[in-house]
Parts: structure tokens; C-alpha cells; sequence
């Protein structure tokens, strides 16, 4: 592959926060002179921006990078990016030789130089962890979408013992105050109607003695931002400030996601996770007590080595207690290099599937009892997407279900409605009044 690209198509997957740095990749490959390519396979330049969090990874995205073989055998550039590309470095290029570029998550700001050398035909690889080096080279400019991603903060130090992302990551970083302000104006500027904070530890979020919540009310000033959320939080960097601001700032949407991860402190203990059972469900108690409609989702991980039946029970028994209005599971997947991957006692795979299925029972229980409760409310919501049929939307409540209407309404408009029924995984609403945003 010696020809320069003119063309380009970035897949991400995993999490929210690939997905922000595969729309900055996009804008500064467009800025650089690329094109996006039509029809992905027909681009020049593949961009896979991967994620290492959970199951086969590495191999998933080895598989992903041969299938982009053409059936005339030609290919086009590649570039393996994300966590993947991290962790692998420059193993990927002797596992594959199809990987033109190996560039990880902090060192997206080179693309352009790394495209250019690979046009080349060199193989280059930057895996460094530079910071906030990226931000400074993505275009200021933005298009957005209503509901828009702002990354703010990376990394972490709190080094679970089942997860990669403090080595695919980095450490904790934060980005400046100033510089998260001048972007949420100008996503609002491009069309944004809600900010969705981002970070892996978003609520560790800090410049000087300013932290998240600091900054969430001074994003709350700006005209045309109707909605502001984060995540993903800690509950160890669950402030008094951040609660507080859940109950004062109304831009601040009714929704926290905040993994527990486990109901056994035994488990919590053995996973390093800074907090215990009990100090979790005061965090929520305290959220509550600030907005008491508050919608809480979480993230659990089963079958983590040592858990007994016992310890899963504890898991079903706090998701009772709390009730969450949503919530992710997961099976546990040893991740090479994390200290849970050498413990004993990995728990089997037909008593992981048991308990996933159990768990993800549990849940769908209480979501859709929450989703009952919110028949008959009055709110407001943002819309999204069109829906699949005729004349239908959908849009996103306060407490961030799926909300299906017939409207004339377009994405980004704001819509008084009544919520009218409730799914386990939607709600159905009919128009009181439109207005537009
Ligand atoms: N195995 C299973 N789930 C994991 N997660 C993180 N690491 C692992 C792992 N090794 C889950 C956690 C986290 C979410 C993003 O992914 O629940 O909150
Ligand atoms: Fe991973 Fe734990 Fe950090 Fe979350 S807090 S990113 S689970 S190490």
C-alpha cells in the first residue's frame, strides 16, 4: 500500500468515548483533505478503532482487519487504533501483516503524519500516552449531533484488578477548564442541544480546585444548551458538590450511571474497588435525597474470580435495594496483564452464563418497573432520530428512555409530551404542545 489515501472510513466500537474520538479523527482527516468514503469498503484508508475492554478483543479485531481483504485481493490502508492497538503495539503488525499503522488513543493527533508516512509505504507505530496532546489538533470547529459527546477527562488510577483501560488509557487526566468551555460552545454552535460529558472517571474530573460539578454549572449558562449528562462515574468520586448540583442545576438531567459493579464486599474487596456495599448505597441515598426522581443505572460484572453463589446473591440483592432504571452486565473476561487474570478460582463459563441470565432477569424487572412509574408524567423531550414508521420519532427523556411519538418534529427539537405507555426497553408518548428548540 504506497498510494496516498483520498478517501476514508473509521469503524468504532466499545465505548462512548470511541465513539468522540472517531468523530474527531473524521473531522481532522477531513480538515487534512480526505474524504469520507461513500460506502465504507471502498475506502482508502480503513480507520479500526478498537476496544479491549471484554472477550477476544485482539482477536476480534485481527478477524475485522483480514475481512477488509477486497475480492480482487487488493485492501485498503489500515490502521489499527483504540485499546486494542494499545495493548498490542507493535505485535500487531507481526500478527498482521495487512496493519499499515498501529496508533493508540493518545496519539490520534499524528494520523494525519502517520497516513502520510504509511503512503510511504513504512509501517509506522505510535503507541506513546502524551496526555492531552489529541485535543490540541482536532479542528475547533464541530458538527453535531442533538445529543453530542464532549470527552473531558481520560485514564485512570484506580486500577481495578480486572481492567485494562489504566494501561490502554493512561492515567487520569483532565482537560483545562477553558478548553472544555470553548468546545461545548462550539458543539452548541453546531447544533447540539444536550452535552454528554465523557470520561472514564468523568467525576474525577478537576482543573486547580474546580471539579465537575464547577463545571457542569458553568456549562449551564450557555444559551441553546438544554441538557447537560456524564459519565462514567466512580463512586468514590461521587462528591458532595456533584450530588448537590443533581437537586440545584435543571440542566442537569435526572440520570447517573454509576457502576457498582458487585452486591459482595468480599468481591468489591478482591476487585479493588475503593468502596464498599454499604457506602455505594449511601451515595444513592444521598442523590435521591437531592432529586428524588433521579433515574440510576449501573454496570455489574459476574462470574469475577472466587465469586460464590453467595456472593452473586448479594449482587441480586442490591439491585433490589437500589432499583435501577437501567443497568449493563457482564460476564467477567480475564484481561492479559490485570492482576485478576492470575488469580484462582476463575469461575466456569456455564455458571457465568447462569448467573448473566439471572442478573440481566433482575434488571429487566426493575427497568421496567421504573419505565410503569413514568406513565402518566408530563415532560419534555429531545428528539433524536425518525423512528420506524411513518411520522414516528424518537426522542430521549429526562431519565434517558427511548421515547417513540408521531410528530412532525425534527432532530434536535424539543417536545412537551405526556408519556402514554411503557415497554421494557421504550416508552411511548403523545405531543402536548410542540416547540421548537
Ligand atoms: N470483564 C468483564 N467486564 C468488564 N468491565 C470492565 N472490565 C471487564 C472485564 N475484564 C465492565 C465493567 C465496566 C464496564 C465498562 O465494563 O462493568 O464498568
Ligand atoms: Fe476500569 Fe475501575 Fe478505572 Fe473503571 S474505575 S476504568 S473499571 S480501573
Amino acid at each position: 500500500m504506497t498510494s496516498a489515501p483520498k478517501t476514508f472510513h473509521i469503524k468504532s466500537f466499545g465505548c462512548q468515548m470511541n465513539v468522540y474520538d472517531g468523530e474527531r479523527m473524521a473531522e481532522l482527516l477531513s480538515d487534512t483533505g480526505l474524504a469520507p468514503a461513500g460506502r465504507g469498503e471502498d475506502a482508502d484508508l480503513v480507520v479500526l478503532n478498537t476496544c479491549h475492554i471484554r472477550e477476544k478483543a485482539s482477536e476480534k479485531a485481527y478477524s475485522d482487519v483480514g475481512r477488509l481483504r477486497r475480492d480482487d485481493g487488493s485492501r485498503p490502508m489500515i490502521a489499527l487504533a483504540g485499546c486494542v492497538a494499545q495493548a498490542e503495539g507493535a505485535e500487531a503488525q507481526v500478527r498482521s501483516k495487512m496493519i499499515d499503522i498501529v496508533v493508540g488513543p493518545q496519539a490520534y493527533h499524528r494520523l494525519p503524519e502517520l497516513v502520510a508516512e504509511a503512503s510511504r509505504g513504512r509501517r509506522p507505530i505510535d503507541t506513546g500516552l502524551p496526555g492531552l496532546a489529541k485535543f490540541g489538533a482536532f479542528p475547533g470547529r464541530r458538527r453535531a449531533a442533538p445529543s453530542a459527546f464532549l470527552t473531558v477527562q481520560e485514564g485512570c488510577d484506580k486500577f481495578c484488578t480486572y481492567c485494562v483501560v489504566p494501561y490502554t488509557r493512561g492515567a487520569e487526566i483532565s482537560r483545562p477548564w477553558g478548553d472544555v468551555i470553548a468546545e461545548a460552545h462550539a458543539l452548541v454552535d453546531g447544533g447540539a442541544r444536550e452535552i454528554v460529558l465523557l470520561g472514564q472517571n468523568v467525576n474525577a474530573w478537576r482543573d486547580g480546585n474546580r471539579g465537575l460539578a464547577d463545571l457542569i454549572a458553568k456549562l449551564s449558562h450557555i444559551d441553546g444548551l438544554e441538557r447537560i449528562r456524564y459519565t462514567t462515574s466512580h463512586p468514590a468520586d461521587m462528591t458532595d458538590a456533584l450530588i448537590a448540583a443533581h437537586g440545584e442545576i435543571d440542566k442537569l438531567m435526572p440520570y447517573l450511571h454509576l457502576p457498582v459493579q458487585s452486591g459482595s464486599d468480599r468481591i468489591l474487596r478482591a476487585m479493588n474497588r475503593s468502596h464498599s456495599t454499604d457506602s455505594y448505597v449511601r451515595t444513592i441515598e444521598q442523590v435521591r435525597a437531592a432529586r428524588p426522581d433521579i433515574a440510576i443505572s449501573g454496570d455489574f460484572i459476574v462470574g469475577f474470580p472466587g465469586e460464590t453463589e453467595e456472593d452473586f446473591l448479594a449482587t441480586l440483592e442490591i439491585v433490589d435495594e437500589v432499583q435501577y432504571a437501567a443497568a449493563y452486565s457482564f460476564k467477567y473476561s480475564a484481561r492479559p496483564g490485570t492482576p485478576a487474570a492470575a488469580m484462582d478460582a476463575q469461575v466456569e463459563p456455564e455458571i457465568m452464563d447462569d448467573r448473566l441470565r439471572r442478573l440481566h432477569d433482575r434488571i429487566a424487572k426493575h427497568q421496567l418497573a421504573f419505565n410503569r412509574s413514568s406513565v402518566g408524567k408530563d415532560t419534555r423531550v429531545l428528539i433524536e432520530r425518525k423512528g420506524r414508521q411513518l411520522g414516528q420519532m424518537i426522542g430521549r427523556s429526562p431519565w434517558m428512555q427511548s421515547v417513540h411519538l408521531e410528530t412532525s418534529a425534527a432532530p434536535g427539537d424539543m417536545i412537551d409530551l405526556t408519556l402514554v405507555s411503557a415497554g421494557p426497553n421504550s416508552m411511548s408518548g403523545a405531543a402536548r404542545a410542540a416547540k421548537a428548540a
